[in-house]
């Protein structure tokens, strides 16, 4: 259990003892960690929040719980202000708790004890669309959720719901009878077919003949024409490779590919039972879904304000040329994903302009009694140094596969400056972990609502809080192992004393507590910002504590320091799909 589980149990012991009849059934009091070290670990505000039900004073009834909890062998209690108390942790209690981190491969994490299937929809590219920076943001944080979800005991599917059934494919499919060059196809499928894409798109605003034609393409393709859904199936097919070979370097997979198409055959009976049960109904000769009223208007997503008035905004689900649209698909995905994966969360990656659409999705859900953990995980924009959205010098996109490599290529430069003595393939390896690493850190250092601005000389840094910063910290302690070629042996017990020595034990003792609240509020930036203060911790005790040089249980206490630091940095990082180096 962590400390502060721990610390609430035996606050809710002392409370029930204070208050007797008048503790709320269902209280359990919250422990947080100390913004102020200087206060302690850990603190709560339980005496303040009951003393104002139980009508008594909060100081009061703070001192009476403090006198009952005593000192304990974990901490001792004090009060503060108003009536806060606080726990300070004994150096001795973090001591013993690291000898059992030493044998603990899941290094303090607990598994959950509400497993759940979870399935979780990120990067969702569109074929024929580049993938661009922006689905940098849905690739990495989806991927970490995922890695996250696995390691605490969920039953995790991730699936790639790319779009593979779009209008773009009327332009494309003329585009490939007509203009499609073979050998570009072979070399970068994605650009190939965004080229071919773009040409049609540009001669289409020339040629007004061009977009009726280009349209009955898109109308045999959707009745089954045999040339164009072999074109089709092309498509996907070229899309995927060119995909999995980023998806490959960034070291992301997925369980499943069930993009757009494979929901065809559901959409028609789909939108027949909603009419059917009432939910949706036919307005200017479509199929929309309106407000049922079960929530206030401001909370309703199918209204909006509009000249001090609230006004439908429908959910359409088939248009009045019997077309079904990206909501119909995503029913019908919820649908397969409720029924046949058992999934009782669905977690959509998916940038914050798509807010609306998925509260409309939920909803209708809600008005067919279907029920779960399904949640829209927004995030904000990428932009470039100007503030303006991330663009190339030309105005176009970013392509990720660009960034890649740059990211890669810039890395080199580092790896070459700091150690030009490392052999050839090393040096290669390790510019793929560093540049990589640092796409995917500076992702997860942000809050993912906010915009953030890329910048390739920040998070390739070596200082600060960047992917090249912690691995150079992991270095910098395997080094010290090196040194002692392999001589450490997890010792029984250790003894803390030094400031230093007791704070970077504080850290390696809270990664058990990071690593579930960063999921349960689908926050990676939470665990970035540990594993920051972490390597911080570790850099502040190694100028202030000696390790090779000191001697008996002082230096195996702080080898022990060093190893359970290697440890987490390495497991957080791997939390993270980042590679640790051995050198670098
Ligand atoms: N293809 C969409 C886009 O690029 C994202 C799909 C997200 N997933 C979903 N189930 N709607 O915007």
């Amino acid at each position: 259990m962590t400390i502060p589980s721990l610390l609430s149990q035996q606050l809710l012991g002392a409370l029930k003892q204070a208050l007797g009849e008048q503790l709320p059934a269902d209280f359990m009091p919250a422990v947080t960690p100390s913004q102020d070290l200087r206060f302690g670990d850990y603190q709560s505000n339980a005496a303040m929040m009951l003393a104002k039900q139980a009508r008594c004073n909060p100081r009061a009834l703070a001192t009476q719980v403090v006198d009952l909890l005593g000192e304990t062998e974990m901490a001792t209690a004090e009060i503060a202000g108003p009536g806060f108390i606080n726990f300070r942790i004994k150096p001795a209690y973090y001591a013993e708790r690291m000898t059992a981190l030493l044998s603990d491969e899941r290094l303090g994490v607990a598994l959950t004890d509400k497993p759940k299937t979870l399935v979780i929809d990120f990067s969702a590219p569109n074929v024929a669309k580049p993938m661009h920076v922006g689905h940098i943001r849905s690739t990495i944080i989806g991927d970490v959720l995922g890695r996250l979800a696995r390691f605490l005991g969920h039953k995790v599917i991730t699936d790639n719901h790319i779009g593979d059934w779009g209008t773009q494919f009327g332009m494309i499919l003329w585009g490939w009878k007509n203009l499609l060059d073979k050998d570009e196809l072979e070399k970068d499928p994605i650009e190939a077919l965004l080229a071919v894409y773009k040409t049609v798109n540009a001669k289409c605003k020339e040629d007004e003949s061009l977009l009726p034609v280009c349209k009955a393409e898109l109308v045999k393709l959707q009745s089954g024409d045999e040339e164009n859904l072999a074109i089709w199936k092309q498509c996907i097919a070229v899309t995927k490779t060119g995909l999995e070979k980023i998806y490959n370097q960034l070291g992301i997979s997925f369980d499943y590919w069930l993009g757009e198409s494979a929901y065809n055959d559901a959409l028609a009976p789909l939108v027949d039972d909603l009419l059917a049960k009432g939910i949706a109904r036919e307005s200017e000769g479509a199929v929309c879904v309106f407000s049922d009223g079960f929530h206030k208007p401001q909370d309703d997503p199918f209204l909006v304000q509009k000249d001090g008035e609230w006004a439908p905004v429908p959910a359409i689900i088939r248009k009045a040329d019997g077309g079904f649209l990206y909501a119909t698909t995503d029913l019908a995905t919820l649908d397969y994903r409720t029924q046949n994966f058992n999934a009782d969360a669905i977690w959509y990656v998916v940038g914050a302009p798509q807010e609306k659409h998925f509260k409309q999705i939920f909803d209708i859900e809600r008005m067919r009694g279907v029920t779960g953990d399904f949640r829209h995980v927004a995030f904000g924009s990428i932009l470039g140094k100007d503030r303006r959205p991330f663009k190339t010098r030309s105005g176009d996109t970013v392509s990720l596969q660009d960034v890649i490599d740059e990211a890669v290529t810039r890395a080199a430069k580092v790896i070459e400056e700091k150690s030009s003595d490392m052999p050839a393939e090393e040096k290669a390896l390790v510019a793929q972990q560093v540049g990589i690493g640092a796409i995917k850190f500076a992702e997860l250092s942000q809050n993912r609502m906010s915009d953030y601005i890329f910048d390739w000389d920040k998070m390739l840094a070596l200082t600060g809080d960047t992917a090249p910063y912690l691995q150079n910290s992991y270095v910098r302690v395997r080094s010290i192992f090196r040194k002692i070629e392999g001589a450490f042996q997890a010792p029984d017990t250790l003894t803390i004393t030094e400031p230093a020595e007791i704070h970077l034990a504080r850290l390696i003792n809270r990664y058990g507590e990071v690593v579930p609240s960063t999921l349960d509020d689908c926050r990676p930036n939470l665990l970035a910002a540990y594993l920051y203060e972490l390597a911080k911790a570790f850099h502040s005790f190694y100028e202030a504590c000696p390790v090779l040089k000191s001697e008996g249980k002082m230096r195996e206490t702080r080898l022990a320091l060093c190893e359970l630091t290697a440890r987490v940095l390495k497991q957080g990082m791997g939390l993270f799909g980042i590679n640790m180096p051995d050198r670098m």
